[in-house]
């Protein structure tokens, strides 16, 4: 949430803000600021709306300079409108400064200051800190005016402060918020909340880590704590291309990423199965083999749609691996008291990796000292970083807000981890072999599905676009892409939409139905096809339209539905794969008869961090 950027270099800072900004525009898109250093003295602009109204705003500002900060927002604190904006300035205006986070003690430091004579202009949280940057700044370098200052914040940041007193110098710092330091080459820099902003002029980044402030300017960096001592640190090479993170003549990111689905889940698969031993093996496991076989009880903690995908994560590895798995929310599991103990482990699902609520569970189970295993996507971001072990998801960088490949991805993953702690605990060859195998297949079964029946879940689109609300219904290993549907419903078509397990409707929901609602009932030849048949005849006598997701060679369901979608046949535990596949690209298509905004859906943002 909220994206920050800073160049300094020899090129114009302008054009590459502007662009690393455009890259990060699914952290926030409420309004959007930059400032750039023009001989000494600091020009700045900052508009409320998306960046394109900034970036008209300033094409005729022939600004030379080359350094410079950007911000796109995703409010919380005051409206999004142009005062509210970043950067903020202090009261010389010689200070700029942008901010992804909270600033939880802001009241208090904003009465202190305004007592002292500082006057506020906005309503943010993020002012104070440049005020209270100017009141140390007497005597002392900015870099050593911020460090005082972080010194008295509660909160979480990640942050980026200019000012005319060190002309072409950045300030940044992160607590709870990602940083990185891009490395261009000798007197050429960047820093970043994201490295999507960061990849189109090197691949060579340093990850800041909590509680550190780089110093960058064309002479070079520094890093250090809050506290003044030196930390040295090693650049890592960020492995992702750059053609990934454009949109490559699809209509919108989230289209070419349900598209991506084959390619991410053979990717996150390579290497990682054998499949005439029945057997994953990934580094995440082998190094922790024994650790692995003293687990008792598995907690898996995620938010949104990666909680969704956890959820089928919960049922394979019961099945499968016989072991005692629940899935927690992380806004809730990091306030109550969960009871852990050695034989957890605890699984942190993200594909940011930087989500707040996931990132303080994981330290809430660290804190209890028990095992920490991380699926994520984001390669060197604070979960991936954290966590004890973990496995890669390997999709690339996912740029639509709503999430569609990783999530595919992660139930890839958790049908790995499935493998390999099933083996350990008594899966039969033959099993481990059936099921290497159908995971071997799936993205095939995936791509074929894709090429057969994209025009069909098109046009059912524009029928379903017409309704008002939704009920989706699935149950065991489809329960959770019935929540995936109604989750991408509401998220881009804005579809008043419900997920629930088939046979929970009538204790309740059912009530709902009438003619504005439509059904779709997730319906694979499974161990639960009868039971889910029943449940649509429930429906069905209540004169509910149902379109139903089926079996390939199931035309028998044709006649208890008005229309169906046919998947191909797979494995079981594997069959979410597809059926949230086709729930994502009814979710988009609907969206794009609706005219929504899918990309960048209203009032929401990529990568959560905050709480
Ligand atoms: C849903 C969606 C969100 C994310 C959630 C978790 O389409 O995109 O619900 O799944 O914000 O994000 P990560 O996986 O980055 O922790």
């Amino acid at each position: 949430m909220c994206g920050i950027i800073g160049y300094v270099g020899t090129s114009p800072a302008k054009p590459i803000i502007l662009e690393g900004l455009k890259r990060m525009e699914y952290r926030g898109y409420d309004s959007a600021g930059i400032a750039v250093f023009e001989n000494g003295k600091i020009s700045s602009e900052k508009k409320a709306g998306k960046l394109q109204v900034l970036t008209d705003e300033v094409s005729e500002d022939h600004w030379s300079g080359t350094a410079g900060i950007g911000h796109i927002r995703w409010a919380t604190h005051g409206i999004p409108n142009d005062v509210n904006a970043h950067p903020h300035t202090d009261c010389t205006g010689k200070i700029y400064l942008i901010h992804n986070g909270i600033i939880e003690n802001f009241h208090e430091l904003r009465e202190r200051l305004t007592a002292e004579g500082h006057e506020f202009t906005t309503q943010t949280d993020t002012e104070v800190l440049t005020h209270l940057i100017e009141s140390h700044l007497p005597g002392n370098s900015l870099s050593e005016a911020v460090k005082a200052s972080l010194k008295e914040v509660i909160g979480t940041y990640g942050l980026a402060v200019v000012s005319e007193m060190d002309p072409d110098t950045i300030v940044a710092a992160r607590l709870g918020s990602p940083l990185i330091l891009g490395i261009i080459g000798d007197g050429e820099y960047m820093i970043a909340s994201d490295a999507t902003a960061i990849l189109p002029h090197t691949r060579e980044v340093i990850y800041l880590d909590e509680g550190e402030v780089v110093t960058v300017n064309r002479k070079g960096f520094t890093i250090t704590t809050v506290d003044n001592t030196t930390v040295e640190k090693n650049s890592s090479k960020i492995e992702w291309d750059i053609q990934q993170a454009e949109k490559q003549g699809y209509d919108h990111f989230m289209l070419k990423e349900i598209m991506e689905i084959p390619r991410v889940i053979e990717d996150g698969l390579r290497g990682r199965l054998i499949i005439e031993d029945g057997i994953a093996h990934f580094g995440g496991f082998l190094e922790y083999e024994d650790k692995w076989r003293s687990i008792e009880r598995i907690v898996i903690v995620a938010c949104g749609g990666a909680a969704i995908a956890s959820r089928v994560g919960e049922y394979m590895l019961e099945e499968y691996a016989s072991i005692p798995v629940k899935v927690e929310i992380g806004s809730e599991f990091r306030y109550r008291k969960p009871v852990l103990d050695e034989h957890t482990a605890v699984v942190i699902v993200s594909q940011s990796g930087e989500t707040a609520d996931t990132i303080a569970s994981l330290r809430e189970a660290k804190r209890q000292g028990v095992f920490t295993f991380g699926i994520v996507n984001v390669v060197g971001s604070t979960i991936a970083r954290e966590v004890d072990a973990g496995m890669y998801i390997h999709a690339g960088p996912e740029v639509a807000v709503a999430s569609t490949k990783v999530m595919s991805g992660m139930v890839a993953m958790f049908s790995l981890l499935t493998l390999a702690i099933g083996r350990q605990r008594g899966m039969s060859l033959v099993t481990g072999k059936r099921i290497a195998k159908e995971l071997q297949n799936v993205s095939l079964l995936a791509e074929k599905m894709l090429k057969k029946n994209t025009e069909t879940i098109k046009s059912l689109a524009k029928k379903y676009a017409t309704y008002d609300n939704a009920f989706f219904l699935g149950r065991k290993y489809n329960m959770p892409s019935a929540f995936e549907g109604a989750l991408k419903f509401k998220e881009i078509a804005y579809v008043h939409a419900e997920g629930y397990p088939s046979g929970e409707l009538k204790h309740g929901p059912l009530a709902l139905l009438d003619d504005r609602f439509f059904v779709c009932a997730i319906t694979p030849k499974d161990s639960v096809y009868e039971k889910n048949l029943s449940n649509i005849q429930e429906v069905r006598a209540r004169k509910g339209v149902v379109l139903a997701l089926a079996t390939e060679g199931d035309t028998g369901i044709e006649q208890y539905v008005d229309d169906v979608i046919y998947m191909p046949k797979t494995l079981e535990m594997l069959t979410p794969i597809l059926s949230m596949i086709v729930v994502q690209l009814l979710a988009y298509y609907t969206a794009v008869e609706r005219k929504c905004d899918i990309d960048q859906p209203r009032n929401l943002a990529k990568s959560v961090t905050v709480e």
